[in-house]
């Protein structure tokens, strides 16, 4: 159990069923790219200005560590400005840096610092403290950095050395926190660093490093690689609203529209928009409308309708590419006809919560039926009921569940939905623009 399940007072939500949701809206910018932002304009020679950056509270933790590193970055509504001190202008920070929730931020900037001469501690809360960090530490100290875990967990104590040695490296998982760390710190290493994977995974790092005037090549299969650029051109770029946001009001839609929603400037990277792949076999009517291409990152507006959703088996080679969509897609497949069949998903196991384990006992919860294995879930699609659940701090668990309620046939609460201004500060006004009705109260006690 987390932190935030002890403590005495919680957030809450209360949502109620509704088939009136449709309309227009946005969703706040995309996390991925906001984190990659602030840390490379950290490192890049010049100003980066950058447009349409996320304020959730993950995001502002990285913007932190890299003011904490000596690096002038400020943030004005969603606009970020970063004066970039050049890869080697880093300075050591005075005390830990808190990377709170966030295991993007902390594996990134694990790998920006394995190549600086100095020492930084890398901490965060409760949740984050418990997720696998040995997996970016091993390769790292294959590299040459000293990096030291507590039993595979964070804090992770870095002392950096330049240069790296470059590396050829297959990653255990398709991870693209891995992949990325290990290509910042490829940007300080002697040679080619090479970062193998075993499947696709979201490819922002490489598409803003060429953004910047680096050479990142992509061999045949699913490999990558950096050697060591002179210099990174600062950061020009509009971030595109988050399709992994997006993704909740698309299933909202899907399940609940009494009319078309619109949801508009979406990154619609591929490595990132599986989920699209995935509730169009099922059934779903979705369209990408608009498509353009914005700083190199593919953008679109996309139109839900109300569908009649069964269930599917997944193609396991969509899991990375849908990979923070599945507790939502969990709720499209409890109100889908028929079976769905989740495999070859047990990364979700290490997210923010043990995302399969906490999905399956809310979805019990609410009355269906649902068989948990190792690596995915088999979900009996029926009707919801109304009840009480925890999303256990874990904020895409409390927006799936949020989504679920207005599907369901009676009221459900989620308790512990404070981390939801982690990825989606904005989410409740937002839903209620589209129709969802949901309440924020408080709770002083547990489930
Ligand atoms: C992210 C990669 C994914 C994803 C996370 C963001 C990123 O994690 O779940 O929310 O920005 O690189 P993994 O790389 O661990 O799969």
């Amino acid at each position: 159990m987390q932190a935030d399940s002890l403590s005495a007072v919680r957030q809450a939500f209360v949502v109620h069923p509704t088939r009136e949701v449709g309309g227009e809206l946005r969703v706040p910018g995309d996390k991925s790219i906001s984190h990659r932002a602030a840390l490379l304009g950290a490192v890049a020679e010049g100003t980066s200005t950058v447009k349409g950056f996320l304020l959730g509270d993950d995001c502002l933790a990285t913007a932190a560590a890299v003011r904490a590193l000596g690096v002038e970055l400020t943030v004005d509504g969603g606009d970020l400005q970063v004066q970039g001190v050049g890869l080697d202008g880093l300075q050591a920070p005075e005390g830990p840096l808190d990377l709170e929730n966030s295991g993007t931020g902390m594996r990134l900037l694990a790998g920006l610092l394995a190549s600086q001469p100095f020492a930084s501690v890398l901490t965060g809360d409760e949740s984050l403290r418990r997720r696998p960090m040995e997996r970016v530490a091993k390769p790292l100290r294959a590299m040459g950095a000293e990096v030291v875990t507590r039993s595979g967990t964070a804090p992770i104590r870095i002392h950096g050395r330049y240069p790296l040695q470059g590396l050829d490296y297959t990653l255990p998982v398709a991870s693209a926190q891995l992949k990325s760390a290990l290509l910042l710190a490829g940007l300080r290493a002697r040679g080619r660093t090479i970062v193998r994977s075993p499947g696709r995974s979201r490819d922002h790092t490489e598409r803003l490093l060429r953004s910047m005037g680096v050479t990142v090549e992509s061999g045949l299969g699913e490999e990558v690689s950096v050697s060591a650029p002179k210099r990174l051109d600062p950061i020009k770029t509009e971030i595109p609203g988050d399709f992994s946001s997006a993704a909740f009001f698309l299933v909202a839609g899907l399940l609940a529209a009494s009319r078309e929603l619109l949801i508009r400037n979406v990154g619609v990277n591929p490595t990132r928009s599986g989920l699209l792949n995935i509730v169009e076999a099922m059934g779903g009517r979705v369209e990408t409308r608009a498509r353009r291409i914005i700083e190199g990152e593919p953008v679109a507006d996309i139109l839900v309708s109300r569908s009649e959703l069964r269930g599917i088996e997944v193609p396991p080679e969509l899991v990375p590419l849908a990979i923070d969509e599945f507790p939502v897609l969990f709720v499209a497949a409890a109100c889908a006809r028929g079976t769905t069949v989740i495999r070859g998903a047990e990364e979700l196991r290490y997210k923010e919560s043990d995302r399969l384990g906490v999905m399956a006992e809310g979805l019990r919860r609410l009355g269906i039926g649902v068989i948990e294995n190792t690596d995915g879930l088999v979900i009996e699609g029926g009707e919801l009921h109304g009840g009480r659940l925890d999303a256990q701090g874990d904020h895409r668990i409390a927006m799936a569940f949020a989504i679920a309620g207005a599907a369901a046939r009676e009221p459900i609460e989620i308790l512990g939905t404070d981390q939801v201004s982690t990825s989606f500060p904005d989410f409740e006004r937002i839903a209620a623009s589209c129709g969802l009705g949901i309440e924020t109260t408080t709770v002083g006690e547990s489930v």
